[in-house]
């Protein structure tokens, strides 16, 4: 959430960091800005004309571009960033970095500044402008009262005072040529244009990044380091420096330099394009095939049994476990109830789902001994997710990860994990990660039924339907010429209800995400029978109701729930097992996708739900990508 993104390259820096910029939309979108000092200021803490230039606007990152170009800004260091608004709304104004009153420091953040108010006030009466509603401009008023010679000690004494995550990134034309990042929960990496070049004991380097995730310098660095909590980083043309603060963070003059592991950049970690497609999202559906045969590569043998190194670190503890806790926010939290049905058929463990948001506030009774808690997330960033996580390490329950992004803190967080290998996903509305969690937990529960002594027949049918998934998505993905006519008639519906029962409820929950995501029509998602408590009053003409109602064993009890709403008058949409006529007559549009076993039926069904949702909005004229108000990695909690 909010792209962060700082460069130091001789006369360059700021073309570059627009170009990184525009790599971290899919972070948020509502404004952006840059600020670049100039090359040669003075150094000093004495007063005399700012040589900082900033440049902020409302809307997109290309028009920041634009504006940058036309204002011919140009320098050895620059940062910028995309904003997702927290505090104060979309505004040239409120867009990031801000600065302080000389206008002599300019700071990025990502995260919230939680005593935002009450640092606010106090400076206010110490005599400070305030220029914008948001909680970050307390961050360059506070670094200019504590400025005194050294921009990262400055920092550092700043971050004591404020509470909340942040990844910060700081410049001034009083430390020329320098860029302070400091993390506080929220990432950021430090990456250098060259293997050779990256610390102060190498050669000069010819590009040295900052960034919050590693899309924007992946055409450039070819070396990255992921900053730890508490780092604080001197970027110069030299390489960068790095010392810990701790938790609290405070003065960094006495800490000893640390090292964090350096990593080669290679181009599939961040690799993005569209190739070819429209839009991302509709690129990732199409990816599904393709990924969910990566979730299975070198994990499954023909007779099904499950290689998962990354969990045995918590075998031992899913041996004694009688429960499970899985946790996570969005379209992970719908992979995770998915995940539940799965694991507690497979295993017989109890399985229960919690919002992470809830979780971490609500005093859970977790028994370290015999719980084990799972986190489950795309960017391995969602603040919730993460403090979650956390929360269960501190009681001492043991905790595994379910994560797509390598690098995560998620994924060095966990005390064990799976990776989910969906390859980096960019649309907002997330599609083939979650396909991802889902296969990843079928794994899971295999491999935890295998342990607990499952037959070797079902084993066997289990690696059978699993070694097909792949083709079967692959026709699923052949029925878009039909849902595409299907959203045309229903585009124009205010109102849509997703309906389904068992392991495919949580896909109608998801049905109705993409949907309301990115197409902004609100839609339900409801287990089926359930519908006649409350949202069978909804029904009319007006509200057409998508029906998951493949051939499993609750197919007759769907079939009566959708006879109810036709009954009503209802418009109904069903997807039904390839071949299925039995429901011609009753409904208005049939989806036909191919049959597995019912617990490996949701990766197929939600397929169509995916493109349903993604033509209508294309239809009706939405930015599908970009959907306002979202953002792809929800850093703040
Ligand atoms: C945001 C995204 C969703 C995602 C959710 C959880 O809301 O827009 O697509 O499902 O965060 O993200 P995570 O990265 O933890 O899976």
């Amino acid at each position: 959430m909010c792209g962060i993104v700082g460069c130091v390259r001789a006369g360059e820096a700021a073309r570059l960091v627009l170009a990184g910029l525009r790599k971290l939309e899919y972070r948020g979108y509502d404004s952006a800005g840059i600020a670049v000092p100039a090359a040669n200021a003075a150094t000093g803490a004495g007063g005399g004309a700012t040589s900082l230039r900033v440049v902020r606007r409302a809307g997109d990152v290309g028009g920041l571009v634009a504006e940058a170009k036309a204002a011919e800004l140009s320098g050895d260091v620059a940062i910028a960033h995309t904003r997702w608004a927290t505090h104060g709304a979309p505004t040239a104004t409120n867009a990031h970095p801000h600065i302080d009153c000389r206008q002599r420091i300019a700071v990025a953040h990502n995260g919230v500044v939680e005593n935002w108010r009450q640092l606010r006030d106090k400076l206010t009466d110490l005599g400070c402008k305030f220029r914008t509603d948001t909680d970050s401009e307390v961050i360059p008023h506070l670094i200019e009262r504590l400025f005194a010679g050294d921009l990262a000690e400055a920092t550092a004494e700043a971050m004591a005072l404020i509470k909340g995550a942040a990844g910060v990134v700081v410049v001034s034309d009083l430390a020329p040529g320098q860029i302070v990042a400091l993390r506080r929960s929220a990432p950021l990496l430090l990456a250098a244009e060259r293997a050779d070049r990256a610390g102060k004991e190498s050669a000069p380097s010819r590009g040295i990044w900052t960034a919050s995730d590693l899309a924007a310098v992946i055409d450039h660095a070819r070396e990255v380091s992921y900053l730890e909590d508490g780092d604080v980083a001197v970027i110069s043309a030299d390489g960068w420096d790095i010392r810990n603060a701790g938790s609290t963070f405070g003065s960094v003059g006495g800490r000893a330099r640390v090292t964090r592991p350096v990593k080669e950049v290679s181009r599939t970690m961040g690799e993005a394009t569209k190739s070819g497609h429209d839009h991302f999202m509709i690129k990732e559906i199409h990816e599904q095939p393709e990924t969910l045969r990566d979730v299975l590569r070198g994990r499954l043998t023909a007779d099904g049994r499950v290689a998962l190194g990354g969990m045995e670190p918590v075998d031992a503890a899913l041996d004694r476990a009688d429960r499970i806790v899985l946790t996570a926010c969005g379209t992970s939290w719908h992979a995770a109830l998915v995940g539940e049905y799965i694991i507690e058929e497979l295993a017989r463990i109890p399985v229960e789902v919690e919002y992470a948001s809830e979780f971490r506030y609500r005093g859970p009774v977790l028994d370290r001994e015999r719980t084990v808690v799972g986190a489950i997330s795309q960017s391995g960033e969602t603040a919730d997710t993460l403090a979650a996580l956390r929360l269960a390490t501190s009681r001492g329950v043991p905790t595994f990860g379910i994560v797509n992004s390598v690098a995560s803190s998620l994924a060095r967080e966990s005390g064990a994990g799976v990776y989910t290998r969906a390859g980096p996903e960019i649309g907002v509305a997330s599609t083939k990660a979650f396909t991802s969690q889902v296969l990843a937990l079928v794994l899971l529960g295999l491999r935890l039924a295998g342990r607990r002594g499952l037959d070797s027949e079902r084993r066997q049918q289990w690696a059978e339907a699993l070694t097909e998934l792949p083709a079967l998505a692959a026709e699923a993905l052949a029925a878009e010429a039909e849902v595409k006519r299907i959203a045309r008639r229903f585009a124009a519906a205010g109102n849509f209800l997703y309906l389904g029962r068992g392991p495919n409820f949580p896909i109608a929950l998801e049905g109705a995400l993409k949907l309301k995501e990115i197409s902004y029509i609100h839609a339900e998602g409801y287990p089926a029978a359930e519908m006649k408590h409350g949202p069978i009053a909804l029904i009319d003409e007006d509200m057409p109701a998508v029906f998951l109602a493949t051939r499993d064993p609750v197919y007759s009890k769907v079939v009566m729930n959708l006879e109810e709403v036709r009954a009503r008058g209802g418009r109904v949409v069903a997807v039904v097992s390839t071949g299925d006529r039995d429901l011609e007559d009753s409904t208005d549009a049939l989806i036909e996708v191919p049959d597995t076993m019912p617990l490996l039926q949701p990766v197929i069904n939600v397929i169509p739900l995916q493109l349903l949702a993604y033509h209508i909005a294309v239809m009706r004229g939405c930015d599908v990508d970009r959907p306002r108000n979202l953002a792809k990695s929800v850093t703040v909690e």
